[in-house]
Protein backbone atom coordinates (compact mmCIF):
# COMPACT_ATOMS: atom_id res chain seq x y z
CA UNK A 1 0.00 0.00 0.00
CA UNK A 2 1.45 3.52 -0.67
CA UNK A 3 0.01 6.88 0.24
CA UNK A 4 -2.87 6.81 -2.67
CA UNK A 5 -3.84 4.17 -0.40
CA UNK A 6 -4.07 6.10 3.01
CA UNK A 7 -7.44 7.56 3.38
CA UNK A 8 -7.90 11.12 5.46
CA UNK A 9 -4.97 11.88 7.93
CA UNK A 10 -5.68 15.29 9.01
CA UNK A 11 -5.03 15.34 12.84
CA UNK A 12 -3.43 11.74 12.66
CA UNK A 13 -0.08 11.05 14.04
CA UNK A 14 1.96 9.43 11.57
CA UNK A 15 5.29 7.72 12.30
CA UNK A 16 7.71 7.95 9.20
CA UNK A 17 10.93 6.45 9.32
CA UNK A 18 13.27 7.92 6.84
CA UNK A 19 16.91 7.27 6.52
CA UNK A 20 18.83 10.71 7.85
CA UNK A 21 21.89 8.61 8.20
CA UNK A 22 24.05 11.49 6.11
CA UNK A 23 27.27 12.00 6.17
CA UNK A 24 28.59 15.03 8.20
CA UNK A 25 31.85 16.67 8.53
CA UNK A 26 31.91 19.24 11.71
CA UNK A 27 28.90 18.98 12.50
CA UNK A 28 27.54 19.71 8.94
CA UNK A 29 25.40 18.06 6.41
CA UNK A 30 27.78 17.01 3.76
CA UNK A 31 25.86 15.84 1.45
CA UNK A 32 21.88 16.04 1.42
CA UNK A 33 20.64 13.53 -0.95
CA UNK A 34 19.02 11.12 1.44
CA UNK A 35 17.57 14.83 2.82
CA UNK A 36 15.93 15.95 -0.38
CA UNK A 37 14.58 12.08 -1.09
CA UNK A 38 12.31 12.02 1.83
CA UNK A 39 10.78 15.89 1.15
CA UNK A 40 7.94 14.48 -1.21
CA UNK A 41 6.31 11.82 1.67
CA UNK A 42 6.72 14.55 4.35
CA UNK A 43 5.18 17.48 2.34
CA UNK A 44 2.75 15.05 1.19
CA UNK A 45 1.53 14.09 4.41
CA UNK A 46 2.23 17.84 6.41
CA UNK A 47 0.35 19.37 3.48
CA UNK A 48 -2.67 16.46 4.03
CA UNK A 49 -3.25 17.89 7.51
CA UNK A 50 -1.10 15.24 9.40
CA UNK A 51 1.28 14.93 12.54
CA UNK A 52 4.48 14.45 10.25
CA UNK A 53 6.52 12.24 13.37
CA UNK A 54 10.02 10.98 11.59
CA UNK A 55 12.03 8.48 13.06
CA UNK A 56 15.59 7.78 12.14
CA UNK A 57 18.81 6.11 12.85
CA UNK A 58 21.88 7.53 12.86
CA UNK A 59 25.52 6.10 12.50
CA UNK A 60 25.76 3.09 15.04
CA UNK A 61 25.74 3.84 18.96
CA UNK A 62 24.93 0.72 19.79
CA UNK A 63 21.90 0.65 22.14
CA UNK A 64 23.40 3.71 23.91
CA UNK A 65 22.61 7.49 23.39
CA UNK A 66 25.88 8.90 22.75
CA UNK A 67 26.14 12.84 21.80
CA UNK A 68 28.20 12.34 18.65
CA UNK A 69 25.01 10.11 17.20
CA UNK A 70 22.45 12.64 17.79
CA UNK A 71 19.85 13.77 15.10
CA UNK A 72 19.65 17.33 16.48
CA UNK A 73 21.89 18.79 14.09
CA UNK A 74 20.42 16.54 10.99
CA UNK A 75 17.20 18.14 12.12
CA UNK A 76 18.33 21.51 11.34
CA UNK A 77 19.86 20.45 7.97
CA UNK A 78 16.32 18.93 7.30
CA UNK A 79 14.68 22.20 8.08
CA UNK A 80 17.14 23.79 5.74
CA UNK A 81 16.48 21.88 2.74
CA UNK A 82 13.14 20.83 3.00
CA UNK A 83 12.27 24.49 3.71
CA UNK A 84 10.04 23.97 6.47
CA UNK A 85 10.08 23.66 10.26
CA UNK A 86 11.34 20.77 11.80
CA UNK A 87 11.01 20.53 15.64
CA UNK A 88 13.30 17.96 17.62
CA UNK A 89 12.92 15.74 20.61
CA UNK A 90 15.67 14.36 23.28
CA UNK A 91 14.16 10.86 22.91
CA UNK A 92 12.28 8.69 20.48
CA UNK A 93 9.97 7.03 23.24
CA UNK A 94 10.15 8.45 26.90
CA UNK A 95 8.09 11.32 28.25
CA UNK A 96 10.68 13.77 25.98
CA UNK A 97 8.51 12.30 23.11
CA UNK A 98 5.37 12.12 24.19
CA UNK A 99 5.05 15.76 25.25
CA UNK A 100 6.69 16.94 21.71
CA UNK A 101 4.12 14.83 19.62
CA UNK A 102 1.00 16.31 22.33
CA UNK A 103 2.51 19.93 21.63
CA UNK A 104 2.03 19.34 17.69
CA UNK A 105 -0.49 20.95 15.88
CA UNK A 106 -1.94 19.26 12.57
CA UNK A 107 0.92 19.88 9.33
CA UNK A 108 3.86 20.35 12.40
CA UNK A 109 6.70 18.01 11.74
CA UNK A 110 9.07 16.80 14.15
CA UNK A 111 11.93 14.47 13.93
CA UNK A 112 12.53 12.06 17.03
CA UNK A 113 16.04 11.12 18.45
CA UNK A 114 17.79 8.64 17.25
CA UNK A 115 16.26 5.39 17.45
CA UNK A 116 19.20 3.41 18.02
CA UNK A 117 19.29 4.87 21.92
CA UNK A 118 17.94 1.97 22.69
CA UNK A 119 19.05 -1.59 22.49
CA UNK A 120 15.24 -2.66 21.34
CA UNK A 121 15.55 -0.45 18.07
CA UNK A 122 18.35 -3.45 16.51
CA UNK A 123 16.85 -6.29 18.37
CA UNK A 124 13.32 -5.44 17.00
CA UNK A 125 12.03 -6.00 20.69
CA UNK A 126 8.43 -5.82 20.77
CA UNK A 127 8.30 -3.91 23.97
CA UNK A 128 10.15 -0.94 22.24
CA UNK A 129 7.85 -1.47 19.01
CA UNK A 130 5.22 -1.31 21.70
CA UNK A 131 6.84 1.96 22.98
CA UNK A 132 7.93 3.24 19.49
CA UNK A 133 3.75 2.96 18.31
CA UNK A 134 2.35 5.10 21.35
CA UNK A 135 3.21 8.10 19.53
CA UNK A 136 1.41 6.89 16.30
CA UNK A 137 -1.61 6.29 14.71
CA UNK A 138 -0.60 5.18 11.12
CA UNK A 139 3.28 3.88 9.61
CA UNK A 140 4.97 5.19 6.41
CA UNK A 141 8.05 3.43 5.56
CA UNK A 142 10.30 5.75 3.00
CA UNK A 143 13.84 4.25 4.20
CA UNK A 144 14.34 1.97 0.98
CA UNK A 145 18.23 2.44 2.59
CA UNK A 146 17.54 0.80 5.32
CA UNK A 147 15.13 -1.67 4.42
CA UNK A 148 17.50 -4.92 4.81
CA UNK A 149 17.46 -4.10 8.73
CA UNK A 150 14.85 -5.58 10.79
CA UNK A 151 14.87 -3.83 13.09
CA UNK A 152 12.10 -1.76 15.56
CA UNK A 153 11.36 1.13 13.42
CA UNK A 154 12.14 -0.32 9.88
CA UNK A 155 10.21 -3.46 10.76
CA UNK A 156 8.49 -4.13 13.62
CA UNK A 157 5.90 -1.21 13.82
CA UNK A 158 4.62 -2.36 10.18
CA UNK A 159 2.95 -5.35 12.80
CA UNK A 160 1.42 -3.26 14.86
CA UNK A 161 0.11 -0.20 13.22
CA UNK A 162 -1.76 0.24 9.55
CA UNK A 163 1.74 0.43 7.39
CA UNK A 164 2.25 1.90 4.06
CA UNK A 165 4.96 2.57 1.60
CA UNK A 166 6.29 6.43 1.24
CA UNK A 167 7.28 8.12 -1.80
CA UNK A 168 10.89 7.31 -1.98
CA UNK A 169 10.24 3.64 -0.96
CA UNK A 170 8.05 3.27 -3.59
CA UNK A 171 10.00 4.77 -6.31
CA UNK A 172 12.63 2.74 -5.07
CA UNK A 173 10.66 -0.62 -5.61
CA UNK A 174 9.48 0.45 -9.03
CA UNK A 175 12.99 1.58 -9.98
CA UNK A 176 14.57 -2.10 -8.96
CA UNK A 177 11.52 -3.84 -10.44
CA UNK A 178 12.07 -2.28 -13.89
CA UNK A 179 16.42 -3.15 -13.33
CA UNK A 180 16.28 -6.63 -12.39
CA UNK A 181 12.32 -7.85 -11.41
CA UNK A 182 11.11 -7.17 -14.68
CA UNK A 183 13.91 -5.92 -16.85
CA UNK A 184 13.52 -4.91 -20.37
CA UNK A 185 16.16 -7.73 -22.41
CA UNK A 186 19.40 -7.56 -22.56
CA UNK A 187 20.14 -6.75 -19.43
CA UNK A 188 23.78 -5.75 -18.37
CA UNK A 189 25.37 -5.38 -14.98
CA UNK A 190 28.32 -3.59 -14.40
CA UNK A 191 29.82 -4.91 -11.30
CA UNK A 192 33.25 -2.77 -9.97
CA UNK A 193 34.60 -2.16 -6.42
CA UNK A 194 37.79 -3.02 -4.89
CA UNK A 195 36.64 -6.78 -4.19
CA UNK A 196 35.68 -9.66 -4.75
CA UNK A 197 35.24 -10.99 -0.97
CA UNK A 198 32.19 -8.09 -0.23
CA UNK A 199 29.92 -9.50 -3.47
CA UNK A 200 30.44 -13.11 -4.29
CA UNK A 201 26.78 -13.50 -3.37
CA UNK A 202 26.00 -10.66 -5.63
CA UNK A 203 28.05 -11.84 -8.49
CA UNK A 204 26.02 -15.62 -8.01
CA UNK A 205 23.20 -14.02 -7.89
CA UNK A 206 23.81 -11.81 -11.31
CA UNK A 207 25.30 -14.39 -13.35
CA UNK A 208 21.88 -16.02 -13.44
CA UNK A 209 19.71 -12.93 -14.30
CA UNK A 210 21.65 -10.88 -16.42
CA UNK A 211 22.83 -11.19 -20.06
CA UNK A 212 26.32 -9.83 -19.58
CA UNK A 213 28.44 -8.67 -16.64
CA UNK A 214 30.64 -6.19 -16.46
CA UNK A 215 33.34 -6.69 -14.02
CA UNK A 216 35.54 -3.82 -12.95
CA UNK A 217 37.94 -2.03 -10.84
CA UNK A 218 39.74 -4.03 -8.21
CA UNK A 219 38.10 -7.31 -8.14
CA UNK A 220 38.41 -7.68 -12.33
CA UNK A 221 42.05 -8.35 -11.06
CA UNK A 222 40.96 -11.30 -9.18
CA UNK A 223 39.19 -12.73 -11.98
CA UNK A 224 41.90 -11.82 -14.31
CA UNK A 225 44.60 -13.50 -12.25
CA UNK A 226 42.12 -16.91 -11.74
CA UNK A 227 42.11 -17.16 -15.31
CA UNK A 228 46.23 -17.26 -15.49
CA UNK A 229 46.96 -13.45 -16.20
CA UNK A 230 49.47 -11.74 -14.43
CA UNK A 231 48.43 -8.60 -12.38
CA UNK A 232 51.59 -7.55 -10.98
CA UNK A 233 51.61 -5.74 -7.42
CA UNK A 234 47.54 -5.00 -8.61
CA UNK A 235 44.81 -5.41 -5.92
CA UNK A 236 43.94 -8.86 -6.07
CA UNK A 237 42.81 -11.57 -3.97
CA UNK A 238 44.11 -14.49 -4.99
CA UNK A 239 42.95 -16.75 -2.29
CA UNK A 240 39.99 -16.51 -3.86
CA UNK A 241 40.57 -18.11 -7.16
CA UNK A 242 38.66 -21.04 -7.42
CA UNK A 243 35.43 -18.70 -6.31
CA UNK A 244 36.01 -16.83 -9.20
CA UNK A 245 36.60 -19.50 -11.26
CA UNK A 246 33.28 -21.28 -9.75
CA UNK A 247 31.45 -17.99 -11.15
CA UNK A 248 33.12 -17.82 -14.26
CA UNK A 249 31.62 -21.01 -14.95
CA UNK A 250 28.68 -20.58 -13.72
CA UNK A 251 28.27 -17.46 -15.82
CA UNK A 252 29.10 -20.00 -18.93
CA UNK A 253 26.48 -22.35 -17.83
CA UNK A 254 23.60 -19.87 -17.99
CA UNK A 255 24.60 -18.08 -20.86
CA UNK A 256 25.93 -14.75 -19.24
CA UNK A 257 29.15 -13.26 -21.21
CA UNK A 258 31.17 -12.19 -18.20
CA UNK A 259 33.48 -9.26 -19.90
CA UNK A 260 36.64 -8.61 -18.48
CA UNK A 261 39.58 -5.44 -19.15
CA UNK A 262 41.12 -6.19 -22.46
CA UNK A 263 43.68 -3.29 -21.24
CA UNK A 264 44.50 -1.57 -17.80
CA UNK A 265 46.17 1.94 -16.54
CA UNK A 266 48.97 0.82 -14.55
CA UNK A 267 51.21 2.97 -12.07
CA UNK A 268 53.59 2.33 -9.29
CA UNK A 269 52.25 4.03 -6.99
CA UNK A 270 48.53 4.36 -5.77
CA UNK A 271 48.40 8.08 -5.81
CA UNK A 272 46.40 11.32 -7.63
CA UNK A 273 48.46 11.98 -10.70
CA UNK A 274 51.12 9.06 -10.40
CA UNK A 275 52.85 8.44 -13.70
CA UNK A 276 50.95 5.85 -15.64
CA UNK A 277 50.93 4.03 -18.71
CA UNK A 278 48.08 1.71 -20.52
CA UNK A 279 49.04 -1.69 -21.16
CA UNK A 280 47.29 -4.66 -23.01
CA UNK A 281 46.00 -6.70 -19.78
CA UNK A 282 49.00 -9.36 -20.92
CA UNK A 283 51.54 -7.25 -20.35
CA UNK A 284 50.93 -5.50 -17.11
CA UNK A 285 54.88 -5.23 -15.35
CA UNK A 286 55.42 -7.19 -12.36
CA UNK A 287 56.42 -4.04 -10.36
CA UNK A 288 53.02 -2.00 -11.09
CA UNK A 289 49.61 -2.43 -10.22
CA UNK A 290 46.26 -1.75 -12.42
CA UNK A 291 44.51 1.67 -11.29
CA UNK A 292 41.98 1.68 -14.19
CA UNK A 293 39.98 0.41 -17.38
CA UNK A 294 42.17 1.24 -20.48
CA UNK A 295 40.43 2.67 -23.62
CA UNK A 296 39.70 -0.13 -25.23
CA UNK A 297 38.26 -1.73 -22.20
CA UNK A 298 35.80 1.04 -22.28
CA UNK A 299 35.49 0.78 -25.71
CA UNK A 300 33.42 -2.81 -24.91
CA UNK A 301 31.89 -1.96 -21.97
CA UNK A 302 30.17 1.03 -23.95
CA UNK A 303 29.27 -1.30 -26.78
CA UNK A 304 27.68 -3.50 -24.16
CA UNK A 305 26.07 -0.59 -22.81
CA UNK A 306 24.98 -0.05 -26.42
CA UNK A 307 23.22 -3.55 -27.06
CA UNK A 308 21.83 -3.15 -23.73
CA UNK A 309 17.65 -2.68 -22.58
CA UNK A 310 18.61 -2.29 -19.20
CA UNK A 311 21.66 -1.59 -17.28
CA UNK A 312 22.27 -1.82 -13.93
CA UNK A 313 25.35 -0.79 -11.89
CA UNK A 314 27.22 -1.15 -8.56
CA UNK A 315 30.65 0.01 -7.92
CA UNK A 316 33.41 1.93 -9.98
CA UNK A 317 35.61 0.54 -12.91
CA UNK A 318 38.93 1.67 -11.66
CA UNK A 319 40.47 4.08 -8.65
CA UNK A 320 37.89 6.86 -9.55
CA UNK A 321 38.62 8.86 -6.34
CA UNK A 322 42.25 9.26 -7.03
CA UNK A 323 42.62 11.23 -10.86
CA UNK A 324 43.47 10.39 -13.86
CA UNK A 325 41.98 6.62 -12.45
CA UNK A 326 38.52 7.79 -12.74
CA UNK A 327 38.51 7.75 -16.53
CA UNK A 328 37.14 4.61 -17.32
CA UNK A 329 34.86 5.14 -14.59
CA UNK A 330 33.43 8.82 -16.23
CA UNK A 331 33.18 7.51 -19.82
CA UNK A 332 31.30 4.44 -18.97
CA UNK A 333 28.99 6.57 -16.78
CA UNK A 334 28.57 9.40 -19.59
CA UNK A 335 27.99 7.17 -22.27
CA UNK A 336 25.42 4.97 -20.18
CA UNK A 337 23.97 8.52 -19.11
CA UNK A 338 23.74 9.58 -23.06
CA UNK A 339 21.91 6.65 -24.02
CA UNK A 340 19.48 6.74 -20.97
CA UNK A 341 18.50 10.50 -22.44
CA UNK A 342 18.13 9.36 -25.74
CA UNK A 343 15.27 6.96 -24.55
CA UNK A 344 17.86 4.35 -25.58
CA UNK A 345 18.00 2.52 -22.35
CA UNK A 346 17.08 1.88 -18.76
CA UNK A 347 19.74 2.70 -16.11
CA UNK A 348 19.90 2.01 -12.33
CA UNK A 349 22.44 2.62 -9.85
CA UNK A 350 23.07 2.19 -6.64
CA UNK A 351 25.58 1.71 -3.62
CA UNK A 352 27.63 4.28 -2.01
CA UNK A 353 30.92 4.73 -3.88
CA UNK A 354 28.81 4.39 -6.85
CA UNK A 355 26.80 7.07 -6.59
CA UNK A 356 29.51 9.41 -5.64
CA UNK A 357 30.71 8.05 -8.92
CA UNK A 358 28.37 8.96 -10.91
CA UNK A 359 28.12 12.52 -9.48
CA UNK A 360 31.81 12.58 -10.06
CA UNK A 361 31.06 11.83 -14.17
CA UNK A 362 27.98 14.33 -13.69
CA UNK A 363 25.85 11.61 -14.98
CA UNK A 364 23.82 10.68 -11.88
CA UNK A 365 20.94 13.32 -13.12
CA UNK A 366 20.58 11.78 -16.42
CA UNK A 367 20.45 7.78 -15.03
CA UNK A 368 16.56 6.18 -14.92
CA UNK A 369 16.95 5.82 -11.25
CA UNK A 370 19.99 6.27 -8.63
CA UNK A 371 19.45 4.57 -5.71
CA UNK A 372 20.64 6.48 -2.22
CA UNK A 373 21.00 2.87 -1.02
CA UNK A 374 23.95 1.06 0.25
CA UNK A 375 23.67 -2.39 1.92
CA UNK A 376 19.94 -2.63 0.96
CA UNK A 377 20.76 -2.01 -2.78
CA UNK A 378 23.28 -4.61 -2.84
CA UNK A 379 21.50 -6.75 -0.79
CA UNK A 380 18.34 -6.16 -3.24
CA UNK A 381 21.07 -7.01 -6.37
CA UNK A 382 21.94 -10.59 -4.57
CA UNK A 383 18.64 -11.24 -5.06
CA UNK A 384 17.88 -11.21 -0.84
CA UNK A 385 14.29 -10.15 0.35
CA UNK A 386 14.55 -7.15 2.33
CA UNK A 387 12.25 -7.32 5.48
CA UNK A 388 11.58 -3.21 5.72
CA UNK A 389 10.10 -4.57 2.35
CA UNK A 390 8.33 -7.67 2.89
CA UNK A 391 6.51 -6.72 5.75
CA UNK A 392 4.55 -3.68 3.52
CA UNK A 393 4.07 -6.48 1.15
CA UNK A 394 2.14 -8.70 3.56
C1 LIG B 1 22.99 3.06 5.23
O1 LIG B 1 23.62 4.09 5.47
O2 LIG B 1 23.31 2.23 4.36
C2 LIG B 1 21.71 2.83 5.98
O3 LIG B 1 21.32 3.99 6.64
C3 LIG B 1 21.85 1.67 6.95
O4 LIG B 1 22.82 1.93 7.92
P1 LIG B 1 23.49 0.71 8.71
O5 LIG B 1 24.39 0.00 7.74
O6 LIG B 1 24.23 1.31 9.87
O7 LIG B 1 22.38 -0.20 9.16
Amino acid sequence: KTLDDIGDIRGKRVLVRVDLNVPMAEGKVTDATRIERVGPTIAELADKGAKVILLAHFGRPKGEPKAEFSLEPVAKATAGVLGRAVGFAGDCVDEKAAAAVAAMQDGDVLLLENTRFHKGEEKNDPDFVKALAANGDIYVNDAFSAAHRAHASTEGLAHVLPAYAGRTMQAELEALEKGLGNPAKPVVAIVGGAKVSTKIDLLSNLVRKVDALVIGGGMANTFLAARGTEVGKSLAEHDLAQTARQIMIAAAEAGCAVILPVDGVVAREFKAGAANETVAIDAVPQDAMILDAGEKSVETINQWIDRAATLVWNGPLGAFEIEPFDRATVAAARHAAERTSEGKLISVAGGGDTVAALNHAGAADDFTYVSTAGGAFLEWMEGKPLPGVEVLKR
